[in-house]
């Protein structure tokens, strides 16, 4: 039996590759604009690391990774997201002794045992951007700016932005507190799973797609209406640079996000063009984190792009395909082999060059030419190579004309560029 790739881990083909290196370099741009590294880090982790970054009480830790014993008998896991090692490796290295702000993005994939769907996978791809030691609002204010100007620079319309406060590890367990009283007394309107999530994760169930979680949900208090002094001034001074900005965003109370390492600023960008898998971003401030994994106190925000959801809301269905510059179609094995060597002189001067590797007809090598998309065909026989001549065909117009075999390189340098 032919062996298959795994459910829910996709390849990306040539074709589709190109948007993925124009998100990229795209990313790339932006970021550099604000100031951002890159940063790559491992793709397996101690399985601690996010089981207390994340939370044991997540979905993600507690049935999504993909977690196994090596050889030595050490629980490792492959990376689920990335901010919990970016800001492992920060403090492992003492970045935060060497420059106070850190400004890092990350590109790479991310495993989680999810159901496959629509823009849901199990190897799925992030951009992630993080903002570390910064405590201030400026600092989400400009992480979320860079966010939108990057969809905005892809050409991405009709995003919506979500804001919302989670509050700090003295006003949330309250607001925790109050949301379980209200739902014991419509517990049996819950799910099997929320039931669950009301003993350990109970805000976990504004995320349910239930509809009578949410129906239970309806009058619940808003985590707004519970912030300390410190957080609300925290979220209105985000709101204010946020409109200073002239960055449109909408207050979303109901807003959770399924990591609990979340303070403060909380955030998501979604399409409706994408369906149920909706979310194209999500982050947010975690100013717990660094001391949660047993580092010193060390604030940070941050968000992930998923680049699958991403590229399905690039505009244009153009293809970004590349093709060659000009093909050499060559008769006989004398030209055969002058045109291979003369293929790696244009290579060598920057011009992209194919040949055919079959020894096919003529006519069968300008199928391949026209196949392969190129402007221009060389074609060399034993008579234009008797002459020093080959001939040179425009693939759009069919004109062909005989050029001195010396002059090829700076004919076709200068054919490409018209
Ligand atoms: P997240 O909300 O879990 O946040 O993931 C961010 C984005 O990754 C989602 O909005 C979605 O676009 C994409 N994504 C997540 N799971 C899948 C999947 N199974 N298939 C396809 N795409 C997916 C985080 O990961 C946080 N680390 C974000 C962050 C950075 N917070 C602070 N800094």
């Amino acid at each position: 039996m032919q062996i298959k790739g795994i459910r829910g881990f996709k390849d990306i083909l040539p074709g589709e590759v190109e948007k993925w290196q124009l998100v990229e370099s795209e990313a790339r741009r932006i970021f550099g604009l604000f100031g951002f590294s890159e940063f790559r880090i491992p793709l397996l982790e101690r399985t601690e690391l996010f089981a207390r970054s994340i939370g044991e009480a997540t979905d993600i830790v507690g049935k999504e990774m993909y977690t196994f014993l090596d050889r030595d008998g050490d629980s490792l896991t492959l990376r689920p997201e990335a901010t919990a090692s970016i800001v492992r490796a920060y403090l492992e290295h003492g970045l935060n002794q060497k420059n106070p702000v850190g400004k890092y993005y990350f590109v790479g994939p991310m495993f989680r045992y999810e159901r496959p769907q629509k823009g849901r996978y199990r190897q799925f791809h992030q951009i992630d951007a993080e903002v570390l030691g910064v405590q201030e609002a400026w600092a989400d204010a400009e992480i979320l700016v860079m966010l939108m100007r990057y969809l905005e620079a892809l050409g991405i319309e009709n995003l919506s932005l979500q804001i919302n406060s989670l509050g700090c590890p003295q006003c949330r367990p309250p607001y925790k507190k109050e949301i379980q009283t209200f739902l014991q007394t419509r517990r049996n309107l819950l799910c099997e799973d929320c039931q669950r999530r009301l003993e350990t994760n109970p805000l976990r169930i504004f995320d349910c797609k239930n509809e009578d979680c949410q129906a239970a949900l309806t009058e619940a208090p808003e985590v707004l209406s519970f912030l300390c002094p410190e957080c609300r001034n925290h979220f209105e001074r985000v709101k204010t640079l946020l409109d200073d900005l002239r960055l449109s965003y909408a207050v979303n109370p109901r807003m959770v996000r399924g990591l609990d390492y979340y303070t403060r600023t909380a955030f998501e960008v979604v399409a409706g063009e994408l369906g149920a898998q909706n979310a194209v971003s999500g982050g947010g401030r975690y100013d717990a984190l660094a001391e949660e994994i047993g580092g010193p106190a060390v604030p940070g925000i941050g968000f992930a792009i998923g680049m699958e959801r991403l590229i399905m809301l690039l505009p244009g269905k153009r293809s970004l395909a590349r093709h060659p510059q000009i093909f050499l179609a060559t008769l006989g094995d004398k030209a055969r082999r002058r045109g291979f060597s003369l293929a790696q002189e244009l290579r060598d001067n920057g011009i992209w060059a194919e040949v055919d590797y079959e020894e096919k007809s003529l006519k069968s090598q300008m199928r391949q030419a026209d196949r392969m998309k190129t402007p221009l065909v060389l074609i060399l026989g034993e008579e234009e190579l008797k002459k020093n001549q080959v001939i040179i065909r425009n693939m759009a117009t069919k004109v062909q004309e005989e050029i001195p075999l010396g002059e090829i390189i700076r004919i076709v340098e200068n054919k490409s560029k018209q």
